[in-house]
């Protein structure tokens, strides 16, 4: 029997993810600990697990070398990829928003603002296609909230879990794009040739996602 690959986001979704895995009956024993492994085998469920950055798990599911990921819906709508999203799981929940200062209210419907992101396909969508203005986007890779701070742009993109960064910082919420929360994919191939271990594989993780 073929070894079925799920591909998982390291960082806030993992613990949730492998979690789920372990309460549904997988061995995930080679997770504990503090290797830096990268693969993780339950050789009784000829299951491979592997560790990789959120960006990336689209990209693994859609060239077929992991047949299913989690992740969170933020890094599906921005990497646009083409895989089946199966489940919305119900962790991982915040919100994707336009932020700034408060009295930057006004400036977030004008045109030629700057807006800063880890997310410049999201921001791109909603400011040219939803709202139909023109800015500009300037890609950050992370603590995007400096950048109004600092005068490099007016507001930013982001997701907003407790609302703490936005705080702590002076920012609020300006404008609220949509609402996010981790996904359970699947490869369209694999959908087809592991019908039927996809099938039992998402109906206990649904179950499960249910019960609790
Ligand atoms: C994310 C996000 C915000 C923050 C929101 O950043 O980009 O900065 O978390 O969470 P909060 O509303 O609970 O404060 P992350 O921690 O992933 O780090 P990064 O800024 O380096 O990307």
């Amino acid at each position: 029997m073929k070894y079925i690959t799920v591909a998982l986001a390291k960082g806030r979704l993992a613990d949730f993810a492998v979690g789920i895995f372990r309460e549904i009956g997988f061995d995930c024993s080679e997770m504990d600990g503090d290797s830096r492994k990268l693969i993780f085998t339950d050789k009784g469920n000829k299951f491979k697990f592997i560790m990789v950055k959120a960006a990336d798990v689209p990209v693994y599911v859609e060239y077929g070398v992991a047949d299913v990921g989690i992740v969170g819906k933020d890094t599906l709508l921005e990497e646009g990829r083409n895989l089946y999203e199966m489940l919305d799981l119900g962790f991982g929940k915040c919100v994707m928003a336009v932020a700034g200062r408060a009295e930057s209210v006004k400036l977030s419907n004008t045109n030629n603002i700057r807006v800063a992101t880890k997310y410049p396909n999201i921001a791109k969508n909603y400011f040219h296609a939803v709202k139909g203005q023109t800015i500009e986007i300037i890609k950050l890779n992370g603590s995007v909230e400096l950048a109004p701070l600092i005068g490099l742009s007016e507001v930013i993109v982001d997701i907003v879990e407790s609302g703490r960064t936005l705080k702590d910082n002076g920012l609020c919420v300006l404008e609220e794009i949509c609402p996010i929360s981790a996904r359970l994919v699947i490869n369209r191939i694999s959908m087809k040739l592991e019908k039927d271990r996809i099938a039992s594989l998402v109906n206990k993780i649904s179950k499960h996602i249910k019960g609790k």
